[in-house]
């Protein structure tokens, strides 16, 4: 069984505020760092340091080198990275005090994926293996189409939630990874629990990962709920928590955990990462996370 992402790659740009800007306001930071990001780096990263092998396909740009370096040193498999000429996507990050984090993204490379691109990269799985997809890649619909025709297992994370995402039809999808919003708006309901109830109605064979920030996490597959908490950590930086917790969260169930198990772990490494500065670079490594299991 294999597991791939295809997945953008950012480059994260990264400001230390004392609030975020406001409209019309004109503001001084207080720090500019440079990092890789990109929810389906920030994820693949995840996926290997939970030690289980994983293959990233997408579009580099010219100026994304460093990214791939990162992902190779992680032990992430390449080759299926296309180099295209089409400048990298970037985020603009403003992290406040407390940690919470306000980006805004420029897709470049990440949304001149094409139907040819993705027929090219899936025409190397078959039934069973997983698949990886958050919604920063274009032509998102084609390529969950042509995953589910090919039997392979989607995960699918609809952040950053867009107005397309919400007609996608969810049928064959294997895991929908949604915070409480993003639960809300998929079912088209005001309430998040009234959203989670709703998908679950309407796509009897999905499995829900709904995320709930403090009050940890929940999941529903197979006529089955499964209730992770969240650990309690002084946060830095939150970039890249729900990334680190999709990624160990697949990691760990292809390396033959529960669910119970592989949310637990899924929570430890996305709180160990918040009290690092960071996405990809804050990411834990199974030795830490299982130790931090271990000692609870
Ligand atoms: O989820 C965090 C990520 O969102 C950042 O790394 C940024 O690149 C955006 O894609």
């Amino acid at each position: 069984m294999n597991v791939v992402n295809f997945g953008s790659l950012n480059i994260d740009h990264v400001y230390a505020v004392d609030h975020f800007c406001r409209a019309g306001e004109t503001i001084h930071t207080k720090s500019y760092t440079q990092n890789a990001g990109g929810k389906g780096l920030n994820q693949s990263i995840a996926v290997s340091r939970s030690g289980q092998k994983v293959h990233h396909a997408g579009l580099l740009g010219p100026e994304g080198t460093r990214l791939a370096e990162l992902l190779s040193g992680s032990g992430v498999d390449l080759r299926y990275l296309q180099h295209v000429a089409t400048p990298q996507g970037h985020a603009i990050i403003q992290v406040q005090p407390d940690g919470q984090n306000c980006i805004f993204l420029y897709g470049g490379s990440n949304q001149a994926v094409t139907p040819e691109d993705i027929d090219a990269v899936l025409s190397h799985f078959a039934p069973g293996d997983y698949l990886l997809m958050q919604n920063e890649m274009s032509n998102l619909t084609y390529m969950l189409r042509a995953a589910v025709q090919r039997g392979l297992r989607v995960v699918l994370n609809v952040s950053p939630i867009s107005e397309e995402i919400l007609h996608v039809d969810l049928s064959g999808v294997d895991w929908l990874v949604v915070n409480e919003i993003e639960c809300a708006r998929m079912a088209g309901c005001e309430d998040p629990q009234a959203g989670y109830e709703t998908l679950k109605q309407r796509y009897p064979s999905l499995g829900i990962l709904l995320t709930l920030g403090a009050e940890g996490s929940v999941s529903w597959k197979d006529g089955v709920e499964v209730r992770q908490c969240a650990y309690p950590v002084k946060a830095v930086d939150t970039t890249g928590a729900g990334d680190t917790y999709m990624g160990y969260f697949v990691g760990c169930l292809a390396q033959g955990m529960d669910r119970q198990a592989a949310m637990q772990y899924a929570s430890m490494a996305s709180a160990m990462s918040v009290t690092r500065p960071g996405a990809a670079v804050s990411i834990p490594l199974m030795d830490e996370v299982r130790a931090a299991v271990e000692a609870l």
